[in-house]
C-alpha cells in the first residue's frame, strides 16, 4: 500500500490482515512501526534512505512471499522509481500496488501524529507532500479513497479484489 502519511495505510493494513486471518490465511504486515523501529532504524527520510528503506522491505517481503505468506507492506514509498524497484525485487506477478488515497488537505486535517503541523512549521524537513515529492501512482492495481469510503467498505473492496488473485494459481 502506497499513499501519503495520514491517508490510512496502517489502519487498512491491520484491518485487512485481520480480515484475511479470519478466513484462514497467513498474513504478515510490514509497516513503519515494525520496520523503521527495527531492521531499518538506521534510516531517515532522505531520498536515498527512503530507497534503501523500501529495498530492504521488498527483500524481506520476497522471503515471506516465497514461503506462501501474504505480505502487506504499508509504506509511503513516494516515487515511481522506488515502487518500480520494489516490483522488480518481488516480481510483477506477486506485487500488487494499492493506492491508499485521500487528498493532502484531508491527511493534513487528520494529522494523526501531529507531523504535518511540525512540517508546516519547518520543524521536520523533507516531509512527503509538503517539501518532499509524492508521485501519484499511474496505474495502481486498486485505489482506495479513504475520504469517501468507510473502513469496512475499504476492506470489502480490497478483499473482493484480492481473493481471486490469491486463488489464481491453484
Ligand atoms: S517511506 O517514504 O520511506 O516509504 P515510511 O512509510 O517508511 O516512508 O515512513 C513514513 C512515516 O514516517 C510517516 O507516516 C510519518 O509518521 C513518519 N515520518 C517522519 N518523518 C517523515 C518525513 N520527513 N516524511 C514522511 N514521513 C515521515
Amino acid at each position: 500500500m502506497t499513499g501519503l502519511s495520514g491517508a490510512g495505510k496502517t489502519t487498512l493494513s491491520y484491518a485487512l490482515e485481520s480480515a484475511l486471518h479470519s478466513m484462514g490465511y497467513f498474513v504478515q504486515t510490514l509497516d513503519g512501526d515494525n520496520v523503521r523501529t527495527g531492521i531499518n532504524k538506521n534510516l531517515g527520510f532522505s531520498e536515498a534512505d527512503r530507497y534503501e528503506n523500501i529495498r530492504r522491505i521488498a527483500e524481506v517481503s520476497r522471503l515471506f512471499v516465497g514461503c506462501g505468506i501474504i505480505t502487506i507492506a504499508s509504506f509511503i514509498s513516494p516515487t515511481s522509481v522506488i515502487r518500480d524497484m520494489a516490483r522488480t525485487i518481488i516480481g510483477p506477478d506477486d506485487f500488487i500496488e494499492i493506492f491508499v488515497n485521500a487528498p493532502i488537505e484531508v491527511c493534513e486535517s487528520r494529522d494523526t501524529k501531529g507531523l504535518y503541523l511540525k512540517a508546516r512549521k519547518g520543524e521536520i524537513k523533507e516531509f512527503t507532500g509538503i517539501d518532499a515529492p509524492y508521485d501519484i501512482p499511474a496505474h495502481p492495481a486498486l485505489e482506495i479513497r479513504t475520504d469517501l469510503l468507510t473502513i469496512d467498505e475499504s476492506i470489502k473492496k480490497m478483499v473482493d479484489f484480492l481473493l481471486p488473485l490469491i486463488w489464481k494459481d491453484r
